[in-house]
């Protein structure tokens, strides 16, 4: 169902104190300021899920989100966590394919599309994330790539799956840069995006995905960015890691 969502990844960032400080500071504003209907999903280091679940409580409008997972049911992966492990913990959604995956653990869209289907498999929702590097928008090839990651990562799936997907659409250079895509880039490629799915499976359905923008997201620029009609929220990183900014973006819906 397509809503607005701020989602704070937190990335390989803060030891268990200061992710439990963080968590209800956040928990604590929301329920102090936030009055609209947005999603907040809180995307922790897996170690501190337990912990964050925990500080969410009963707050129905903040969820628990996990950055990766492995695809297979369990066994002998060492190092790995497997979507099993996350239910049991509370997760409801799990990031597929940031462009951190992509580029240092050679994360290719063929393993994409299999974790998406085993996230979804097990009733959890993937936030699939697509994007292109600063060369490829130099080369003017933005579109071509971020189409090859929507279709080989997603399109094998029903179309009653794709509707629990979230699409996470990242330019690698607007990533912990401070340099953020214009509106008209966000909406652009979101409409674009948007429109690959209308022509797979219908408009309605289109019409249903939240498309999330994720790139040096903060309090001052997300607001232009979620009025933008294709931009159903955003994917923070930097910025999720203070609770005043990642409280005010939530506000700014
Ligand atoms: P920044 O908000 O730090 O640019 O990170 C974006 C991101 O990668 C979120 O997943």
């Amino acid at each position: 169902m397509r809503k607005n969502i701020a989602a704070g990844n937190w990335k390989m960032n803060l030891d268990l104190e200061a992710g439990k400080k963080l968590a209800s500071e956040v928990v604590n504003m929301v329920n102090d300021e936030v009055s609209n209907d947005a999603e907040i999903i809180l995307i922790p280091p897996f170690i501190h899920l337990t912990a964050v679940n925990q500080l969410i409580g009963s707050a129905s409008n903040i969820q628990l989100g996990a950055q990766n997972c492995h695809q297979e049911k369990g066994g002998a992966y060492t190092g790995e966590i497997s979507l099993e492990m996350l239910k049991s913990v509370g997760a409801e959604y799990v990031v597929i394919g940031h462009s951190e995956r992509r580029e240092y653990f050679g994360e290719d869209n063929a393993l994409l599309a299999a974790k998406t289907k085993a996230v979804l498999d097990n009733g959890l929702k993937p936030i699939y994330c697509c994007g292109e590097k600063l060369d490829v928008r130099e080369a003017d090839k933005h579109f071509e790539l971020n189409k090859e990651q929507i279709v080989e990562g997603l399109f094998d799936l029903s179309k009653d799956e794709i509707l629990n997907v979230v699409i996470a659409y990242e330019p690698v250079w607007a990533i912990g840069t401070g340099v953020t895509a214009s509106n008209e880039q966000a909406q652009e490629m979101h409409a674009f995006i948007r429109g690959l799915i209308a022509d797979k499976y219908d408009q309605e359905t289109a019409d249903s995905i939240s498309i999330l923008y994720g790139g040096s997201v903060k309090p001052g620029n997300a607001k232009e960015l979620f009025e933008q009609p294709d931009v159903d929220g955003g994917l923070v990183g930097g910025a999720s890691l203070k609770s005043r900014d990642f409280t005010d973006i939530i506000k700014s819906f």
